[in-house]
Protein backbone atom coordinates (compact mmCIF):
# COMPACT_ATOMS: atom_id res chain seq x y z
CA UNK A 1 0.00 0.00 0.00
CA UNK A 2 1.12 3.38 -0.82
CA UNK A 3 0.21 6.95 0.61
CA UNK A 4 0.32 9.75 -1.75
CA UNK A 5 0.06 13.39 -0.57
CA UNK A 6 0.36 15.03 -4.33
CA UNK A 7 -2.71 15.23 -6.44
CA UNK A 8 -0.88 15.53 -9.57
CA UNK A 9 1.63 12.89 -8.47
CA UNK A 10 -1.68 10.34 -8.21
CA UNK A 11 -2.47 11.49 -11.09
CA UNK A 12 0.60 10.30 -13.00
CA UNK A 13 0.79 7.13 -10.98
CA UNK A 14 -3.09 6.69 -12.12
CA UNK A 15 -2.35 6.95 -15.50
CA UNK A 16 0.62 4.64 -15.45
CA UNK A 17 -2.10 2.12 -14.58
CA UNK A 18 -4.30 2.46 -17.42
CA UNK A 19 -1.52 2.94 -19.95
CA UNK A 20 -0.87 -1.03 -18.68
CA UNK A 21 -4.39 -1.96 -18.98
CA UNK A 22 -5.54 -1.64 -15.28
CA UNK A 23 -9.19 -0.75 -14.22
CA UNK A 24 -9.10 1.71 -11.14
CA UNK A 25 -11.69 1.92 -8.53
CA UNK A 26 -12.07 5.06 -5.99
CA UNK A 27 -13.71 5.01 -2.62
CA UNK A 28 -13.97 9.03 -1.36
CA UNK A 29 -14.06 9.15 2.06
CA UNK A 30 -13.12 12.22 4.90
CA UNK A 31 -11.27 9.69 7.10
CA UNK A 32 -12.20 7.92 10.35
CA UNK A 33 -12.67 4.93 8.69
CA UNK A 34 -15.27 2.44 10.17
CA UNK A 35 -17.41 -0.63 8.67
CA UNK A 36 -19.50 1.42 6.70
CA UNK A 37 -16.26 2.92 4.55
CA UNK A 38 -14.85 -0.67 4.48
CA UNK A 39 -17.64 -2.13 2.76
CA UNK A 40 -17.04 0.24 -0.25
CA UNK A 41 -13.55 -0.80 -0.46
CA UNK A 42 -14.46 -4.50 -0.64
CA UNK A 43 -16.76 -3.77 -3.37
CA UNK A 44 -13.58 -1.96 -5.02
CA UNK A 45 -11.46 -4.66 -4.44
CA UNK A 46 -14.10 -7.53 -6.28
CA UNK A 47 -14.50 -5.18 -8.97
CA UNK A 48 -11.15 -3.35 -9.89
CA UNK A 49 -7.84 -3.83 -10.40
CA UNK A 50 -6.59 -1.13 -8.24
CA UNK A 51 -8.27 0.30 -5.14
CA UNK A 52 -7.64 4.27 -4.23
CA UNK A 53 -8.56 5.31 -1.11
CA UNK A 54 -8.97 8.90 -0.81
CA UNK A 55 -8.96 10.81 2.80
CA UNK A 56 -9.68 14.24 3.09
CA UNK A 57 -11.87 16.28 5.04
CA UNK A 58 -13.02 18.87 2.45
CA UNK A 59 -13.35 22.34 3.80
CA UNK A 60 -15.76 23.37 0.56
CA UNK A 61 -18.57 21.30 1.99
CA UNK A 62 -18.86 22.63 5.72
CA UNK A 63 -20.53 25.52 6.39
CA UNK A 64 -18.50 27.87 8.59
CA UNK A 65 -20.71 26.68 12.07
CA UNK A 66 -19.92 23.53 11.20
CA UNK A 67 -17.65 20.67 12.95
CA UNK A 68 -14.67 21.03 10.11
CA UNK A 69 -12.30 21.69 12.63
CA UNK A 70 -13.67 18.63 14.98
CA UNK A 71 -14.35 16.18 12.40
CA UNK A 72 -12.60 13.54 13.69
CA UNK A 73 -9.23 12.67 12.12
CA UNK A 74 -7.93 9.28 12.61
CA UNK A 75 -5.33 8.91 10.17
CA UNK A 76 -3.07 6.04 12.20
CA UNK A 77 -6.27 3.62 12.50
CA UNK A 78 -7.17 4.52 8.81
CA UNK A 79 -4.13 3.76 7.19
CA UNK A 80 -4.83 0.43 9.34
CA UNK A 81 -8.21 -0.49 7.99
CA UNK A 82 -6.57 0.44 4.61
CA UNK A 83 -3.63 -2.29 4.67
CA UNK A 84 -5.73 -4.37 6.39
CA UNK A 85 -7.93 -3.92 3.04
CA UNK A 86 -5.82 -4.68 0.57
CA UNK A 87 -6.12 -0.50 -0.83
CA UNK A 88 -3.39 0.06 -3.18
CA UNK A 89 -3.43 3.43 -2.76
CA UNK A 90 -4.40 5.75 -0.18
CA UNK A 91 -4.92 9.18 -1.13
CA UNK A 92 -3.75 11.91 1.38
CA UNK A 93 -4.00 15.37 -0.05
CA UNK A 94 -3.13 18.95 1.55
CA UNK A 95 -6.26 21.44 1.55
CA UNK A 96 -3.66 23.85 -0.15
CA UNK A 97 -2.97 21.33 -3.06
CA UNK A 98 -6.57 20.66 -3.75
CA UNK A 99 -8.04 24.25 -3.06
CA UNK A 100 -5.18 26.68 -3.28
CA UNK A 101 -6.27 30.46 -2.72
CA UNK A 102 -6.36 30.96 -6.98
CA UNK A 103 -9.04 28.03 -7.31
CA UNK A 104 -11.96 29.30 -8.64
CA UNK A 105 -14.60 26.64 -10.19
CA UNK A 106 -16.89 25.17 -8.58
CA UNK A 107 -20.24 22.74 -10.38
CA UNK A 108 -23.39 23.18 -8.72
CA UNK A 109 -26.28 20.75 -9.50
CA UNK A 110 -29.32 22.87 -9.36
CA UNK A 111 -32.60 21.50 -7.38
CA UNK A 112 -31.30 18.76 -5.94
CA UNK A 113 -28.64 20.55 -4.29
CA UNK A 114 -31.22 22.86 -2.38
CA UNK A 115 -33.63 20.57 -0.90
CA UNK A 116 -33.30 17.78 1.97
CA UNK A 117 -29.99 18.27 3.53
CA UNK A 118 -29.00 21.75 1.26
CA UNK A 119 -32.28 23.51 2.57
CA UNK A 120 -29.88 23.28 6.07
CA UNK A 121 -26.33 23.16 4.86
CA UNK A 122 -25.95 26.01 2.38
CA UNK A 123 -23.31 25.34 -0.47
CA UNK A 124 -22.71 22.13 0.91
CA UNK A 125 -23.27 19.98 -2.06
CA UNK A 126 -21.63 22.58 -4.51
CA UNK A 127 -18.23 21.45 -2.07
CA UNK A 128 -19.24 17.94 -2.51
CA UNK A 129 -19.59 17.44 -5.98
CA UNK A 130 -16.86 20.34 -6.92
CA UNK A 131 -14.05 17.90 -4.65
CA UNK A 132 -15.77 14.81 -5.35
CA UNK A 133 -15.00 15.97 -9.86
CA UNK A 134 -11.83 16.87 -8.99
CA UNK A 135 -11.13 13.17 -7.52
CA UNK A 136 -12.77 11.44 -10.51
CA UNK A 137 -9.93 13.55 -12.23
CA UNK A 138 -6.94 13.01 -10.34
CA UNK A 139 -7.91 9.17 -9.81
CA UNK A 140 -8.62 8.92 -13.45
CA UNK A 141 -11.27 5.79 -12.07
CA UNK A 142 -13.73 4.04 -13.94
CA UNK A 143 -15.42 3.23 -10.65
CA UNK A 144 -16.43 5.00 -7.73
CA UNK A 145 -18.22 3.41 -4.65
CA UNK A 146 -20.96 5.91 -2.70
CA UNK A 147 -23.30 4.53 0.15
CA UNK A 148 -26.51 4.88 0.21
CA UNK A 149 -26.10 6.15 3.97
CA UNK A 150 -25.64 9.51 2.10
CA UNK A 151 -28.39 9.23 -0.54
CA UNK A 152 -28.98 12.71 -1.77
CA UNK A 153 -25.02 12.85 -2.43
CA UNK A 154 -25.17 9.60 -4.31
CA UNK A 155 -27.98 10.93 -6.23
CA UNK A 156 -26.46 14.18 -7.08
CA UNK A 157 -23.04 12.60 -8.04
CA UNK A 158 -24.87 10.47 -10.26
CA UNK A 159 -26.68 13.42 -12.11
CA UNK A 160 -23.52 15.47 -12.26
CA UNK A 161 -21.66 12.62 -13.61
CA UNK A 162 -24.58 12.00 -16.43
CA UNK A 163 -24.86 15.95 -17.00
CA UNK A 164 -20.73 16.20 -17.47
CA UNK A 165 -20.03 13.19 -19.20
CA UNK A 166 -18.01 11.95 -17.15
CA UNK A 167 -17.16 7.94 -18.06
CA UNK A 168 -16.99 6.19 -14.62
CA UNK A 169 -19.35 4.66 -13.18
CA UNK A 170 -21.01 5.15 -9.91
CA UNK A 171 -21.76 2.28 -7.98
CA UNK A 172 -24.67 2.60 -5.23
CA UNK A 173 -23.80 0.49 -1.96
CA UNK A 174 -25.95 -0.64 0.50
CA UNK A 175 -26.11 0.96 4.14
CA UNK A 176 -24.21 -0.52 7.15
CA UNK A 177 -25.85 -0.60 10.28
CA UNK A 178 -24.87 -1.73 13.65
CA UNK A 179 -26.87 -4.56 15.38
CA UNK A 180 -29.23 -1.74 17.14
CA UNK A 181 -29.97 -0.71 13.01
CA UNK A 182 -27.82 2.24 13.99
CA UNK A 183 -26.46 3.53 10.79
CA UNK A 184 -22.77 3.39 11.06
CA UNK A 185 -21.36 7.50 10.75
CA UNK A 186 -18.15 8.73 11.59
CA UNK A 187 -20.28 11.50 13.41
CA UNK A 188 -21.77 8.37 16.18
CA UNK A 189 -18.71 9.41 18.32
CA UNK A 190 -20.12 12.32 19.30
CA UNK A 191 -22.57 10.56 20.81
CA UNK A 192 -22.59 10.15 24.66
CA UNK A 193 -24.01 6.62 25.54
CA UNK A 194 -27.35 8.03 26.58
CA UNK A 195 -27.50 9.44 23.02
CA UNK A 196 -26.54 6.74 21.11
CA UNK A 197 -29.34 4.96 22.38
CA UNK A 198 -31.54 7.88 21.70
CA UNK A 199 -30.39 7.64 18.42
CA UNK A 200 -30.57 3.89 17.92
CA UNK A 201 -34.78 4.65 17.44
CA UNK A 202 -34.33 6.38 13.98
CA UNK A 203 -33.76 3.57 12.02
CA UNK A 204 -36.51 1.68 14.17
CA UNK A 205 -39.06 4.12 12.95
CA UNK A 206 -37.93 4.42 9.46
CA UNK A 207 -38.24 0.29 9.32
CA UNK A 208 -41.70 0.51 10.70
CA UNK A 209 -42.60 3.41 7.93
CA UNK A 210 -40.98 1.07 5.28
CA UNK A 211 -43.30 -1.52 6.45
CA UNK A 212 -46.26 0.90 6.49
CA UNK A 213 -45.67 2.13 3.30
CA UNK A 214 -46.48 -1.27 1.96
CA UNK A 215 -50.23 -0.80 2.69
CA UNK A 216 -51.15 2.20 3.86
CA UNK A 217 -51.60 5.78 2.44
CA UNK A 218 -48.58 8.34 1.96
CA UNK A 219 -49.46 10.99 4.46
CA UNK A 220 -50.71 8.05 7.33
CA UNK A 221 -46.80 6.95 6.75
CA UNK A 222 -45.40 10.23 7.15
CA UNK A 223 -47.93 11.50 10.29
CA UNK A 224 -47.07 8.70 11.87
CA UNK A 225 -43.08 8.20 11.63
CA UNK A 226 -43.17 11.90 12.55
CA UNK A 227 -45.06 11.63 15.75
CA UNK A 228 -42.02 8.80 16.58
CA UNK A 229 -39.46 10.58 15.71
CA UNK A 230 -40.87 14.11 17.73
CA UNK A 231 -40.43 11.61 20.90
CA UNK A 232 -37.36 10.37 20.55
CA UNK A 233 -35.39 11.91 23.80
CA UNK A 234 -33.13 14.65 22.93
CA UNK A 235 -33.96 15.15 19.37
CA UNK A 236 -34.52 17.73 16.56
CA UNK A 237 -35.66 17.09 13.35
CA UNK A 238 -34.36 18.89 10.66
CA UNK A 239 -36.37 17.47 8.11
CA UNK A 240 -38.44 13.84 7.75
CA UNK A 241 -38.95 13.22 4.08
CA UNK A 242 -40.48 10.88 1.72
CA UNK A 243 -38.91 11.39 -1.87
CA UNK A 244 -38.87 9.68 -5.18
CA UNK A 245 -35.68 7.25 -5.47
CA UNK A 246 -34.97 7.98 -8.79
CA UNK A 247 -35.21 11.72 -8.66
CA UNK A 248 -35.97 13.09 -5.08
CA UNK A 249 -38.85 14.50 -5.95
CA UNK A 250 -41.71 14.14 -3.21
CA UNK A 251 -43.43 11.20 -3.61
CA UNK A 252 -47.54 10.72 -4.18
CA UNK A 253 -49.65 8.22 -3.78
CA UNK A 254 -48.28 6.81 -7.33
CA UNK A 255 -44.90 6.38 -6.13
CA UNK A 256 -43.98 2.81 -5.82
CA UNK A 257 -40.00 2.85 -5.25
CA UNK A 258 -39.54 5.46 -2.27
CA UNK A 259 -37.06 6.41 0.17
CA UNK A 260 -37.94 7.76 3.51
CA UNK A 261 -34.71 10.66 4.48
CA UNK A 262 -33.95 11.89 7.83
CA UNK A 263 -31.93 14.80 9.44
CA UNK A 264 -32.07 14.49 12.84
CA UNK A 265 -30.44 16.00 15.63
CA UNK A 266 -29.53 14.17 19.08
CA UNK A 267 -27.89 16.56 21.10
CA UNK A 268 -25.36 18.84 19.27
CA UNK A 269 -25.14 15.55 16.95
CA UNK A 270 -26.67 16.11 13.30
CA UNK A 271 -28.04 12.37 11.86
CA UNK A 272 -28.80 11.43 8.54
CA UNK A 273 -30.39 8.30 7.70
CA UNK A 274 -32.72 6.68 5.19
CA UNK A 275 -34.75 3.80 4.08
CA UNK A 276 -35.79 2.75 0.46
CA UNK A 277 -39.53 1.39 0.73
CA UNK A 278 -41.64 -0.33 -1.97
CA UNK A 279 -45.00 -0.78 -2.32
CA UNK A 280 -46.49 -4.50 -1.75
CA UNK A 281 -46.95 -6.08 -4.89
CA UNK A 282 -49.69 -8.10 -5.67
CA UNK A 283 -49.83 -11.45 -6.22
CA UNK A 284 -52.19 -12.57 -9.20
P1 LIG B 1 -17.68 10.19 4.29
O1 LIG B 1 -18.74 10.70 5.18
O2 LIG B 1 -16.35 9.81 4.84
O3 LIG B 1 -18.27 8.96 3.50
C1 LIG B 1 -17.54 8.34 2.49
C2 LIG B 1 -18.43 7.32 1.81
O4 LIG B 1 -18.79 6.30 2.75
C3 LIG B 1 -19.75 7.93 1.29
O5 LIG B 1 -20.04 7.41 0.01
C4 LIG B 1 -20.76 7.47 2.33
O6 LIG B 1 -22.08 7.37 1.84
C5 LIG B 1 -20.19 6.12 2.70
N1 LIG B 1 -20.71 5.67 4.00
C6 LIG B 1 -20.66 6.33 5.18
N2 LIG B 1 -21.30 5.62 6.14
C7 LIG B 1 -21.77 4.50 5.55
C8 LIG B 1 -22.53 3.37 6.00
N3 LIG B 1 -22.94 3.25 7.27
N4 LIG B 1 -22.84 2.40 5.11
C9 LIG B 1 -22.44 2.52 3.81
N5 LIG B 1 -21.72 3.54 3.33
C10 LIG B 1 -21.39 4.53 4.17
O7 LIG B 1 -19.39 11.29 2.10
C11 LIG B 1 -18.31 11.82 2.29
O8 LIG B 1 -17.36 11.29 3.16
C12 LIG B 1 -17.86 13.07 1.56
O9 LIG B 1 -18.96 13.88 1.33
C13 LIG B 1 -17.10 12.77 0.23
C14 LIG B 1 -17.97 12.03 -0.77
C15 LIG B 1 -15.82 11.96 0.52
C16 LIG B 1 -16.67 14.12 -0.42
O10 LIG B 1 -15.88 14.86 0.43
Amino acid sequence: MRIVKSASLMQKIALEHIKNGDEIGLVPTMGALHDGHASLIARSEKNDDITIVSIFVNPTQFGPKEDYLKYPRTVKEDLEICKENHVDYVFMPSVNDMFPAEHKTFIEVKILQDILCGKFRQDHFRGVVTVVAKLFNISCADRSYFGMKDFQQLKIVERMVKDLNFKIKIIPCPIIREKSGLAISSRNSYLSAKEKKSSENISRILREASEDFKTKNLSFVKRSALNKLKKIPGSKIDYAEIVNFSDLSFADKNTEKAVFAVAIWIGKTRLIDNFVMLKQTQNI
